[in-house]
């Protein structure tokens, strides 16, 4: 990246002198800025140095809004927009800076770059939250996780972390892994930058759960080398595997999908060839598999082949956690996968309610009675000992967050022994006016009170509940815990 500390001269200097040999113009340095934030990830390197440059060109703000006016390029107008915003933020503005983003944060909700200014603009309104100060504490995502996607893989979460790593159904599992953006993104958990991260959204940086360098690096030998080598390449595969090329599913959440969705012969035919040539061996070093953030476990055909395959033979660390909208978990299904007994650290339900109706509506195509059945069978194995968490899930919006404290009683009553909760994201199923309606944590939502006073429920303060980027919501701090899925 550009240095732009590299340039700076003494602000009457600069005025004198604009384009005198060795000085930067205002223009000049306006450009440069662009160019660095042109890559569409966050540069706090650049957003803490605006102050310097706002004392360093006269009429900082203004020349930025002229620019603002006559740009035409999308991308530039976006730029110079969190420019100016973090430039009249660190000038004493920040709360209304953080109302004035609100449109633009709904509009690039999946945005590093817009979610990783607004994240800075919120610690200048709140300078002495840990959680702001990303220098120095690791995340261990990028190292030990793969999501494989139909043509992407990631080591995070994808709605979280949109750099890819490469694409399994054309690479093989080694030169994904250690690829150059892979070593990109691990090199940004090192210089703390996490650019390529949606802070925002980012439930371990919301609730401040990164390590401390100096603590990662006790972990393990493994993790010395890491942490004090800084390294980026390393030298075996994934711990965690996250299986999420295949949507086919049963239902079709409208905050998942505008409708069902299953693969057709040609595309089940390509998932097989990659899961035998190259998902196979991934696991073979893997501890857990997870199946599957993108459709359904049980109604896919790869992945109901794949899971037979995994036996405790040929895998014997491995271990499973399974995400589902449970329609599917009967008894029945439950013998069809003897692979699964005794091998399933967490099986996460997907509710998002507690009651029927809001349930029947959020998760189209769901029948409650038979959820409540599912859910409760899936209570039973636990206490049998068959599977080691049962864990609800629940993604807050506008139409359920009523019944958040109803759902944790929920958990109580089906014998689950946790309950998740996070915040809707637009996966592409919303206009920007449409998601705004679901998003009632961001503070212009006309139910935005009602949503606060909802987090103040005392049940949401349980131990077995995780709150992920809800965190920030509860009003006094909460016992320690975290998900089971760390
Ligand atoms: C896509 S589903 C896949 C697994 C399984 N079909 C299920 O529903 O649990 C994974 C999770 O994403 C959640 N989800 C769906 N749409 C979402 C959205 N727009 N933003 C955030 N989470 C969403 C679901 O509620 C579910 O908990
Ligand atoms: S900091 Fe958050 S978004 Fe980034 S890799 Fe870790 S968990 Fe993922
Ligand atoms: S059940 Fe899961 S994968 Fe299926 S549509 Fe709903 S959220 Fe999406």
């Amino acid at each position: 990246m550009m240095d732009l500390s590299a340039h700076p001269q003494p602000a009457e200097e600069a005025s004198e002198q604009e384009g005198a040999e060795g000085a930067l113009t205002g223009t000049e340095i306006i450009d440069l800025m662009l160019s660095v934030l042109s890559d569409g990830l966050d540069h706090p390197e650049l957003w803490t140095q605006i102050p310097a440059f706002a004392l360093l060109v006269p009429d900082f703000p203004q020349r930025l809004a002229t620019r603002l006016d006559h740009e035409r390029g999308e991308r530039e107008r976006l730029s110079l927009c969190l420019i100016l915003a973090v430039t009249q933020a660190a000038a004493g503005m920040p709360h209304e800076m953080v109302a004035h983003l609100q449109p633009l944060a709904v509009g690039h909700s999946q945005s590093p770059l817009v979610q990783g200014a607004l994240f800075h603009i919120h610690g200048l309104a709140d300078p002495d939250n840990p959680k702001y100060r990303l220098e120095g504490k690791i995340c261990p995502a990028p190292f030990v996780q793969l999501d494989v996607l139909e043509r992407s893989t990631h080591q995070c979460c994808a709605s979280w972390l949109q750099t890819s790593a490469g694409d399994l159904s054309v690479s093989d599992a080694d030169a994904v892994w250690n690829s150059e953006n892979a070593q990109a993104v691990r090199a940004s958990v090192h210089d703390g930058s996490y650019r390529h991260c949606n802070k925002m959204a980012c439930p371990k940086i919301q609730a401040d759960d990164l390590a401390p360098a100096f603590e990662a690096a006790r972990w393990s030998d493994a993790w010395r080398a890491i942490v004090e080598g800084a390294l980026t390449a390393l030298p075996t595969g994934p711990e965690t595997v996250n299986l999420a090329y295949d949507r086919t599913c049963n239902l079709s959440c409208p905050s998942c999908r505008t409708e069902k969705w299953a693969a057709d012969e040609e595309t089940r035919v390509r998932f097989d060839e990659m899961q035998q040539r190259a998902i196979l061996p991934l696991l073979k070093n893997a501890r857990t598999v997870f199946v599957t953030g993108s459709g359904d476990p049980f109604a896919s055909k790869n992945f109901r082949r794949l899971m037979t395959q995994l036996d405790a033979e040929n895998y014997p660390d491995l271990r499973f956690q399974i995400m589902t909208n449970a329609m599917l978990f009967t008894p029945k299904q439950w013998e069809a996968f003897p692979t699964l007994h005794g091998r399933v650290k967490t099986m996460k339900i997907s509710i998002d309610a507690a009651t029927g109706p809001t349930h029947e509506l959020l998760r189209r195509g769901a029948r409650w009675p038979v959820m409540l059945e599912n859910m409760a069978y899936a209570g039973k194995l636990r206490a049998a000992g068959l599977i080691e968490h049962v864990e609800l899930v629940f993604t807050v919006q506008s139409e359920n967050y009523r019944e958040m404290g109803d759902a944790v009683t929920l958990m109580d009553q089906v014998g689950a022994s946790g309950i998740y909760f996070a915040r809707i994201t637009n996966w592409g199923t919303f206009d920007d006016a449409g998601y705004a309606r679901k998003a009632v944590f961001l503070p212009g939502h006309v139910e935005h009170g009602d949503f606060l006073t909802a987090m103040q429920d005392a049940r949401l303060r349980r131990p077995e509940v995780i709150l992920g980027d809800l965190h920030a919501f509860i009003d006094t701090p909460i016992e320690e815990h975290r998900s089971f899925a760390a």
